[in-house]
């Protein structure tokens, strides 16, 4: 099973023209099927794909990972330019969603296109609430339970309900994974249901205990020394080989993770990095 995974969109990129934008897009080309994970925040996609050499138009589907404006800023645009494609997401991806910032300033962070206006450019949604095999070998895991007591969603999130806020635990939060040969390749776009909990949860479902790759955000940025550390202890019990981390992950748990896994596995992830495993 040969999966090639261009990472198109990342906070930072190592090289112009490439630009660096909040947010996390990558293409996974999956023996032949040709995968949108996420699109970044805004234009990042487009600019950042022509350097690459990748044309988007022979994109087939997109997986949204969760309703986010950092990971579907461009699926509008996308979809306006090259017209309707399927779109995997769970169902929960629209509520109005919201996060205070420091100084009392509240500002609107979710996901940036509406059911509608997606479906007039003759998108069709699969909404994948569960785990769902989308093609031989290739899986979203729809919602992910959350069962350790030290990992949190990593931030004060909420969404708006007929005019009241509601804590947001992000129920749309999902991961994909490729079982590869070597091991399990797992995406995720912010591992807000926590990244054990993704671990443990592609464990249960496939059987398998050894992960090959876990690419994507973390959203470590604000955990404390005692959830890093057990997040360490972790990825050693799934054995996981590479862990290539960016976007959430954090400057801080990032450093961490390197320091103590070592730079064979744990790898900085940029806009313009290419893998294929
Ligand atoms: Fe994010
Ligand atoms: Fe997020």
């Amino acid at each position: 099973m040969n999966t090639v995974i261009n990472v198109i969109v990342e906070n930072t990129t190592p090289a112009s023209p490439l630009i660096g934008e909040y947010g996390f897009s990558a293409q996974l080309l999956i023996d032949n099927h040709n995968i949108l994970f996420d699109t970044g925040s805004d234009s990042a996609l487009f600019l950042n794909s022509a350097a690459m050499g990748i044309d988007l138009s022979l994109v087939d589907e997109i997986v949204i990972s969760h309703g986010h404006y950092d990971h579907t800023g461009a699926v509008l645009s996308f979809l306006k330019r090259f017209g309707g494609r399927q779109i995997y997401a769970h169902s929960g991806i629209f509520p109005r969603r919201l996060i205070s910032r420091a100084g009392g300033q509240i500002i609107d962070i979710g996901c940036k296109f509406g059911y509608q206006e997606a479906i007039d450019t003759g998108a069709e949604f699969v909404f994948t609430d569960t785990f769902t095999e989308i093609h031989p070998g290739v899986y979203l895991t729809g919602q992910i339970p959350r069962l350790t007591d030290y990992e949190d969603v990593g931030g004060d999130f909420v969404f708006e309900k007929d005019g009241q806020l509601h804590k947001d635990l992000l129920p749309d939060d999902m991961a994909m994974l490729v079982d590869h040969p070597e091991g399990l390749i797992i995406i995720s776009g912010c591992s807000h249901s926590g990244m054990v909990n993704t671990l443990e949860y592609c464990r249960q479902k496939t059987g398998r205990s050894k992960v090959l790759a876990y690419i994507g955000g973390t959203h470590l940025m604000n955990a404390s020394q005692a959830r890093l550390e057990k997040t360490i202890e972790a990825i050693n019990m799934y054995q996981v080989q590479k862990l290539i981390v960016g976007h959430c992950t954090g400057f801080y748990a990032a450093a961490e993770l390197f320091k103590q896994l070592g730079r064979q596995r744990v790898i900085k992830m940029d806009a313009g990095l290419k893998y294929i495993f």
